[in-house]
């Protein structure tokens, strides 16, 4: 099938100009970016939160770049309709611009149509050496995950004068240096407002309010899926953990209570068959037994 956007037409949608916002959902599987996909989203990022909502560890910063390979190629043998983009995990674009480059060019491989990463003025050149190796770059700015050991934890970012000048000049840079578009995480809704106004790229933002040129959220936090404390920009639509236990619950019960599988969920074979199986009646005589020896 493969996808009607590409990276150029992402970069030229812009919300002020009359374009619906984009919309950008996680996804990390095949059947996960096949329901990403039928709903319609325009972008599908293989983010790497699948550190912490698939792959059980704490932060970001575990994920590696074989683990992104790894989960970019089941969602890309799902042939979404949607543009897939790939995160860059920590450690695969700070030691040099050539290993980045490998790293990069190995999640195209995978079937990523552009990568991200994140961070602003310290990553430019990693930026320009991606792009001139003609791969499509989006950048990350506010609250970058990767950072959250320098940043001291998961908080708010561009609540001060200079600091929302500082980002709106980091995104300014990430767009110069070639990105076709902008993640802004966490950030207060006018510093939102302020970086998307600056820019001909598109800005996507995740609990950076209303006036982003499109929104992202992760598959998980979304569909209910995990329990623990969410950030206030998340809204979810599902409850799916709490009927997926509900489910497996029943199942359990059923196979205590011998309720499953019923004759219906189970193979049968003609009457004269299970006969000669010695299933009905009497048993076979041991001397006509086939299975007697066993
Ligand atoms: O890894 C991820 O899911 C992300 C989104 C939160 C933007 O980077």
């Amino acid at each position: 099938m493969g996808s009607n956007w590409t990276a150029p037409k992402i970069a030229q949608h812009k919300v002020r100009d009359g374009q619906s916002p984009l919309v950008m959902l996680t996804a990390y599987d095949a059947p996960g970016a096949h329901m990403v996909s039928e709903a319609g989203a325009d972008i599908i990022l293989v983010g790497d939160s699948l550190a912490m909502v698939v792959l059980g560890y704490e932060d970001t910063l575990q994920v590696t770049i074989d683990d992104m390979v790894h989960h970019t190629a089941a969602v890309a043998r799902a042939e979404p309709e949607a543009f897939i983009v790939a995160d860059l995990p920590w450690m695969s674009y700070h030691i040099s611009s050539e290993e980045t480059v490998k790293n990069a060019a190995k999640l195209i491989r995978a079937g990523a149509k552009a990568v991200k990463l994140e961070g602003g003025q310290d990553r430019i050149s990693m930026v320009e050496a991606i792009v001139n190796a003609e791969i499509p770059v989006m950048g990350h700015l506010g609250l970058t995950p990767q950072s959250v050991l320098s940043l001291g934890g998961y908080k708010v970012q561009g609540q001060t004068t200079s600091a929302a000048v500082q980002l709106s000049y980091e995104a300014k840079a990430l767009a110069h240096a070639g990105c076709f578009a902008i993640v802004i995480e966490c950030v207060p809704s006018i510093v939102g407002k302020l970086v998307t106004d600056s820019l001909s790229i598109p800005t996507v933002g995740i609990g950076a309010g209303p006036d982003c040129d499109g929104q992202v959220l992760v598959f998980h936090d979304l569909l209910g899926m995990h329990h623990e404390l969410q950030p206030k920009f998340v809204r979810s639509y599902a409850n799916i953990k709490e009927n997926s236990i509900d489910a497996l619950s029943a199942f359990a019960s059923d196979v205590r209570s011998g309720n499953f599988p019923s004759e219906d969920e189970s193979y049968q074979i003609s009457d004269e068959e299970a006969e000669a199986l010695g299933l009905y009646g009497s048993p076979l005589p041991k001397s006509e037994d086939p299975l007697a020896s066993w």
